[in-house]
């Protein structure tokens, strides 16, 4: 795909930006389901041509082949089924961003093992956060793709999320215990870290990334309040 987005990531035109987030959000899905569903699918159809033939020959190998396809679908409807799940996160606006990340991170632990901890500075369990539905959205969308990246690239064994307030803004830090990496390098092709940032700053916020190979990655979005919850 050949056009890449961090040549004009300086342009600061607010409904350029807009468009761009979506349309690289489109390149994702696009690419989740061509390099995840869609190869299980096509081999799974092979397979099935394979089976065929061997009923004839050998119908109790075909059985248990067929199985092993069985498994195979059922394990790519659950993907599917996540990748849906991921576009429209639980009702965030109604059962608010905590909610949805305590519920994130109980799904990762039991997907992969890694220890979660979510850290809330007291200021903040007062009262409701004070973000506007699409803050509320865009901050989840920051905690889904570092985590997506964790679970990727880290080999972690935990990772804590901090929130906490400063200067009328929602500090979130998303610390791993992980390999880190050199922030310096950039690699084409590869845009979730640059998106986050990105998305922070389209917010009216900011976003740094600190990581040391061996060290672990420690990333820091500030996100302004709103004065009046929608
Ligand atoms: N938490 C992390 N721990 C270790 N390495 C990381 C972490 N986050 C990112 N990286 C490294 O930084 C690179 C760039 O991350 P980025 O999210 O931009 O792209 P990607 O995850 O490789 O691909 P994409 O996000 O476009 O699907 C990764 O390929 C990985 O090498
Ligand atoms: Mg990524």
């Amino acid at each position: 795909m050949g056009h890449t987005f961090d040549e004009d990531f300086s342009i600061r035109d607010p409904q350029d930006r807009g468009i761009r987030l979506l349309e690289e959000e489109r390149r994702r899905i696009a690419r989740d389901l061509h390099d995840g569903p869609i190869q299980v699918l096509i081999n799974l159809s092979m397979r099935l041509q394979i089976v065929q033939r061997m009923m004839l020959t050998d119908s109790k190998l075909a059985d248990e082949e067929l199985q092993r396809i069985q498994q195979r679908l059922t394990g790519s409807i659950n993907e599917i089924r996540q990748l849906i799940y991921d576009l429209q996160p639980v009702a965030i606006d109604e059962i608010g961003l905590i909610a949805a990340v305590t519920s994130l991170f109980n799904r990762i632990t039991q997907d992969t093992g890694l220890t979660c901890h979510l850290t809330i500075d007291e200021a903040l369990k007062e009262k409701p956060l004070a973000l506007s539905p699409a803050r509320t959205i865009g901050t989840y969308r920051l905690i889904q793709e570092a985590l997506s990246n964790i679970r990727k690239h880290a080999q972690a064994e935990s990772v804590t999320i901090a929130l906490s307030t400063r200067d009328s803004s929602l500090k979130l830090t998303i610390h791993d215990d992980g390999i880190g990496f050199d922030p310096a390098t950039r690699l084409s092709g590869h845009f979730g870290l640059a998106t986050m940032i990105e998305r922070a700053e389209y917010m009216g916020g900011s976003g740094e990334i600190h990581s040391t190979a061996g060290q672990g990655t420690r990333l820091i979005f500030f996100v302004p309040l709103d004065n009046h919850v929608a």
